[in-house]
C-alpha cells in the first residue's frame, strides 16, 4: 500500500518540474536566470524584514516592560530606506531590460514564418519556403474531457506541428483571424499576443533539437483551452526533407482541385475536413450548440440550393463567428464538405459539390 502511494507520487512528481521550464534558446536560458536572481534577491529581501520584524517583536515585548518609541523624522534611516531599495531596483533593472532588447531584437531573421490564430486553431505561413498549413487539435476533445474527468493526464497535440531548424534565429509574425489569442511557447521563451488587425513580432532561436509545446494563453472563446501549439526543432537536413513533402502535398493538393471525384471520396474527405474544421463549433453530429452556434443538421442551408450552402462556406456571414474559407480550404476540401453536410445527418439532398474546373 505504502509502496504504491509512493510509486503513484514519484511518478507524478516526475510529470512535474518546480521553476520554468528547461531553457531551449539563449533568450529563454536569460530570462530563467533573471528569475532565478529576482527570487534569490526577493528572498533575501524577505529574510532580512521578517528577522528585524520578530527580532523586535520578541526582544522588546511590552510583558518584558518595554514602551513603544516616539519620534519624528531621522533623515539618516529615511536615506537608507531610499538609496538600499533604489540600488537593489537597479541592479533587477538593468539584467531584466537586456533581456528585454534581446526578446525584442528581430532583426537578421534567417527565416520569418507567419502566424495566424482562428477560433481555435493556428495557421503558419512559412513565407521564405512558400509553404502554408494548419494546425488544429488532433485528439478528440471528447476523450479529453473524459481523460481529465477521471484525473489522469493528457497530452494536446496537433495534425501538423510547427517545424524549424535547430540553431536559426525564426521570425514570427503573429496575427489573428477574429478575436485575440496568444502564441505562447514557455521553453522557447516567446509569448505574443494575437490581435486582429496587427502584426507583432517576435524570434527565437532553438538551440536543441526537440519538441516543445504551449498553448493558446489569451482566453478566446469555448475552445481556448484546445489550441495546443507543437513546435519540433530539427536538424537543417530534416528541416529541407519536411519542406519537400509539404511542396508535395500542396502540389497534389493542387492537382485535387481540377479533378472529378466521385460521391464516396467526395463524403469520405469531407467528414475528415468537416471534423477538423466544423465540429469545434457546429459539434460533431452537425447539431450545433443551442442558442450559440447553428444546426447544420436539417438546416435551410445544408437541403436548400447548394449554390447558397457554397456561399456561406466560401464567404461567411459578416457579423457572427462564421468565418470565410475561401482561401483556407482547397476547392476539393470545400466541395468535399459540402457533399458530407448534405449527405448525413437530416439532409439528404443526394447533391454533389465538384471542385471548380
Ligand atoms: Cu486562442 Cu485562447
Amino acid at each position: 500500500m505504502m509502496g504504491a502511494a509512493l510509486a503513484f507520487s514519484q511518478s507524478t512528481l516526475a510529470d512535474y518540474a518546480y521553476n520554468l521550464q528547461t531553457p531551449a534558446s539563449q533568450v529563454a536560458q536569460d530570462v530563467f536566470d533573471l528569475h532565478n536572481l529576482i527570487m534569490l534577491v526577493c528572498l533575501g529581501i524577505f529574510v532580512v524584514v521578517f528577522s528585524a520584524m520578530f527580532y523586535s517583536l520578541l526582544k522588546h515585548r511590552k510583558s518584558l516592560g518595554h514602551k513603544a518609541a516616539n519620534f519624528h523624522e531621522n533623515t539618516t534611516v529615511e536615506i537608507i530606506w531610499t538609496v538600499i531599495p533604489f540600488v537593489i531596483l537597479m541592479g533587477m533593472a538593468y539584467p531584466a531590460a537586456r533581456v528585454v532588447i534581446d526578446m525584442k531584437d528581430t532583426t537578421n531573421p534567417d527565416m520569418t514564418v507567419k502566424i495566424t490564430g482562428f477560433q481555435w486553431k493556428w495557421s503558419y505561413d512559412y513565407l521564405n519556403d512558400d509553404i502554408s498549413f494548419y494546425s488544429n487539435l488532433s485528439t478528440p476533445r471528447e476523450q479529453i474531457v473524459g481523460t481529465a474527468e477521471k484525473g489522469e493526464h493528457y497530452l494536446l497535440e496537433v495534425d501538423e506541428p510547427m517545424v524549424v531548424p535547430v540553431g536559426k534565429r525564426v521570425r514570427l509574425l503573429i496575427t489573428a483571424n477574429d478575436v485575440i489569442h496568444s502564441w505562447w511557447v514557455p521553453a522557447l521563451s516567446v509569448k505574443q499576443d494575437a490581435i486582429p488587425g496587427f502584426i507583432r513580432d517576435s524570434w527565437f532561436k532553438a538551440d536543441r533539437i526537440g519538441t516543445y509545446r504551449g498553448q493558446c494563453a489569451e482566453l478566446c472563446g469555448k475552445d481556448h483551452g484546445f489550441m495546443p501549439i507543437v513546435v519540433e526543432v530539427v536538424s537543417e537536413e530534416d528541416y529541407k526533407v519536411w519542406v519537400e513533402k509539404k511542396k508535395g502535398a500542396a502540389a497534389s493538393a493542387a492537382a485535387d482541385n481540377t479533378r472529378t471525384f466521385d460521391a464516396a471520396e467526395l463524403i469520405a474527405r469531407g467528414e475528415t475536413v468537416y471534423q477538423a474544421n466544423c465540429a469545434a463549433c457546429h459539434q460533431a453530429d452537425g447539431k450545433g450548440l443551442p442558442g450559440v452556434f447553428p444546426a447544420i443538421s436539417g438546416s435551410k442551408i445544408a437541403t436548400g440550393p447548394i449554390a447558397d450552402h457554397i456561399n456561406v462556406i466560401l464567404n461567411g456571414r459578416p457579423g457572427t463567428a462564421m468565418a470565410a474559407f475561401a482561401g483556407q480550404l482547397s476547392d476539393a476540401d470545400i466541395a468535399a464538405v459540402v457533399t458530407y453536410q448534405r449527405n448525413t445527418w437530416d439532409n439528404k439532398t443526394g447533391d454533389l459539390a465538384q471542385p471548380a474546373q
